[in-house]
């Protein structure tokens, strides 16, 4: 470990954020009845031009109106390449009640979007007289967006988790796909006539994963566009799981059980990461760093590996 140790993300489990269009109050309490970890009203892409500033009134009033539990909840505003988000952000903080937790930036392209999002964040705050300060999340949709990953991951204490985006990447790095998400048809490798389908999200993914640990930030992957598609979504939440990731949108309520079920560690991954912490301080007692566990070696790493499991089943547990 480098001099400076790496700081642990918000201890609040992010299976699933649910997602539901600002425009359509009739699933809101719907929302709050599901058993996803995090709420997305959205006021950005899956509302129309026109019913934008409906979409704001209804979000305010359903924050104080809808008993939302203990979920996080949260808001996604419109990009800053529009007209529309100061207002979102200044109505929201003026008039929506202490309940609204966190709001959500998309398409950041870089610190300072996040910078000028905090400071009017900030301002509205102070003048309100708010007591609870509101969190930050962005998505990462645009080819800005990764090349800037570390600086945005770095960019405000405020920020507490990042998304990756697969629509509005792809589209922003000019990739030759419509899915959202999942394996593409045409990412193949080819060995004596038999394909052999790659992850073209892998990459992007796993700089998010990087640039997420290094500052306590939480990773989330995305949305998955298919929800007809059971087995697909869990593939790609299980990709997204075993590089780190610590959760994946919901834009279907079918999809909340199939997160929750993939990052929440099964029973079986628990007790096996226990019997090694187990083994490991057994071999400790007799003065060894390494052992031998079901025919493979563990070491000192491996009580690193084991207790990411443990503490990440003990906080969902809590
Ligand atoms: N959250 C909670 N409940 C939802 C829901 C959501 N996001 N979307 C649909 N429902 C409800 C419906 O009201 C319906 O309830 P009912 O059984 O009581 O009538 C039930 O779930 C089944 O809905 P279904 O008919 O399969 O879907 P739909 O055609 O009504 O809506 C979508 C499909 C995709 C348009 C809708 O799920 C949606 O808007 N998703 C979120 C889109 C979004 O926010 N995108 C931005 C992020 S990418
Ligand atoms: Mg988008």
């Amino acid at each position: 470990m480098s001099f400076r140790l790496q700081p642990s993300p918000p201890a609040r489990p992010n299976r699933c954020q649910l997602f539901g269009p600002g425009s359509r109050p009739a699933i809101f309490e719907k929302m709050a009845q599901s058993a996803a970890d995090v709420i997305n009203l959205d006021l950005e892409d899956s509302v129309a031009p026109d019913d934008k500033a409906q979409a704001r009134t209804n979000i305010i009033q359903a924050i104080g109106d809808i008993d939302w539990g203990n979920k996080h909840l949260s808001v996604r505003i419109n990009g800053l390449d529009t007209p529309y988000w100061y207002r979102d952000v200044v109505d929201l903080l003026e008039q929506a009640g202490n309940r609204l937790d966190q709001i959500m930036i998309p398409k950041v392209g870089c610190a300072a979007d996040v910078y000028a999002v905090d400071a009017l964040v900030t301002a509205v705050e102070r003048a309100k007289g708010r007591t609870r300060p509101i969190s930050l999340e962005v998505i990462i949709e645009t080819a800005a967006g990764i090349t800037h990953v570390e600086e945005i991951a770095a960019s405000s204490p405020r920020l507490q988790a990042m998304s990756l985006g697969a629509a509005d990447f792809a589209a922003s790095m000019g990739m030759q796909t419509t899915g959202i998400g999942g394996t593409q048809e045409n990412y193949y490798m080819l060995r004596e006539g038999t394909k052999y389908w790659a992850d073209p999200w892998h990459w992007a993914q796993t700089a998010i994963v990087a640039a997420c640990r290094t500052h306590g930030i939480l990773p989330v992957d995305g949305p998955f566009g298919d929800f007809s598609d059971d087995e697909g979504f869990r593939a790609q939440a299980l990709r997204s799981a075993t590089l780190g990731m610590v959760g994946k949108w919901a834009i279907h309520p079918k999809q909340v059980a199939l997160a929750n079920e993939v990052f929440t560690p099964s029973d079986s991954a628990v007790t096996e990461a226990r019997e090694i912490l187990a083994a490991m301080e057994q071999a400790r007692a007799e003065g060894a760093g390494a052992t031998v566990y079901k025919g493979r070696l563990v070491d000192i790493a491996s009580i690193r590996q084991a207790e990411v499991i443990v503490r990440q089943a003990e906080m969902i547990a809590t």
